[in-house]
């Protein structure tokens, strides 16, 4: 082999070497080194040549090799540079963009109803209660005068617990809690904000919503303060000192009489918000409360109605999407 053909080798060594990417210099090198390679083969066959020419081949085949080594150093080298310098730039920061400060979130429309509801009751002398959304029988239905066969219970489509247990229906079983407690003797003014559910789900009902329970029980709480106590709330929660609200009456086995609670909006459209009337005087009696000696009335309007009439929203949906977009506007 003659040094041209050794610069010829070289030559074309570096050709193909600047062309690799990484993952074919491994290839390349033993494509020129290994045993069946370029050079390596030529070093083999120097054991074939007249003794007198072996020790110039070896030298020049050697320096071949140590050249080919260097150039393949050398573009490994370069690769890795081209690897780091991409990923260095892939990972920059632009440090005059702006920072993204820490995202506030905003309290729900329903939570600013209530708050806004319960604040005003509160100023009307009402205590704030609390009962468990998982209710019993007794609390949601029995005490509240349903005997177990009443049809009065099919009006609510009831989700209940394998065990018996039920997921409350209404906010009404805190009455019941409430009137429960020896401290809790009238005359009392109660309030009872809450998550209620029912198997219902179409454009105007969603199986979980919201109520706030009232309950006033005195010597004398008579209906027409039942009537004027929720005529003030009304204006007051709206902030419309004309609102016009109407009783139907209605039925529920834990007042008498009852009436539904009609607002209304515009000439002639008429919302209904609430359920309400007399305590039944059974109720009381289950409570422990003398219903010779106490009546009073009770209350239960509800909280996601009031939002949507409140906040203009079209659909109740609105208020369980969770779409920021709409959320936000409300805070
Ligand atoms: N609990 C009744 C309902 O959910 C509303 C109501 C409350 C009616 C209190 C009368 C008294 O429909």
């Amino acid at each position: 082999m003659s040094a041209a053909d050794s610069d010829s080798i070289l030559q074309q060594a570096a050709a193909e070497l600047k062309q690799a990417g990484a993952g074919e210099l491994d290839q390349l090198k033993s494509r020129y080194l290994g045993k069946q390679g370029l050079i390596g083969s030529l070093l083999r066959g120097i054991r074939e040549l007249p003794p007198s020419e072996r020790q110039a081949a070896g030298q020049r085949l050697n320096q071949l090799r140590l050249r080919f080594e260097e150039l393949l150093a050398a573009r490994r080298d370069e690769l890795e540079q081209e690897h780091l310098q991409a990923s260095l730039a892939q990972q920059a920061i632009d440090v005059s963009l702006p920072g993204r400060g820490p995202a506030l979130g905003t309290r729900h429309p329903l939570t600013l109803t209530a708050e806004r509801a319960c604040a005003i009751l509160q100023t009307m002398g009402f205590d704030v209660a609390d009962g468990p959304e998982i209710e019993d029988d007794f609390h949601n239905f029995e005490a509240l005068n349903h005997p177990p066969d009443h049809p009065a219970r099919s009006m609510h489509d009831t989700f209940y617990l394998t065990d018996g247990r039920l997921l409350r229906t209404h906010t009404s079983s805190v009455q019941i809690r409430y009137m429960n407690m020896k401290e809790h003797q009238p005359p009392l003014r109660v309030i009872a904000p809450g998550r209620v559910y029912r198997v219902d789900n179409d454009a105007t009902h969603s199986p979980m919503f919201h109520q706030i329970e009232g309950l006033w029980v005195d010597k004398q709480a008579r209906f027409s303060d039942l009537k004027g106590l929720l005529l003030a709330f009304y204006r007051e929660f709206f902030a419309n000192p004309n609102i016009d609200i109407r009783f139907r009456p209605s039925y529920f086995p834990f007042t008498s009489p009852s009436a539904e609670v009609d607002i209304r909006f515009g000439r002639a459209k008429w919302l209904e918000v609430a359920g309400c009337g007399m305590v039944h005087p059974k109720v009381l009696d289950n409570c422990g409360i003398d219903s010779e000696k106490s009546q009073g009335f009770a209350f239960g309007t509800g909280i996601d109605r009031l939002a949507m009439l409140r906040y203009g929203l079209a659909s109740l949906r609105d208020l369980y999407e969770n779409d920021l977009r709409l959320l936000r506007q409300f805070a």
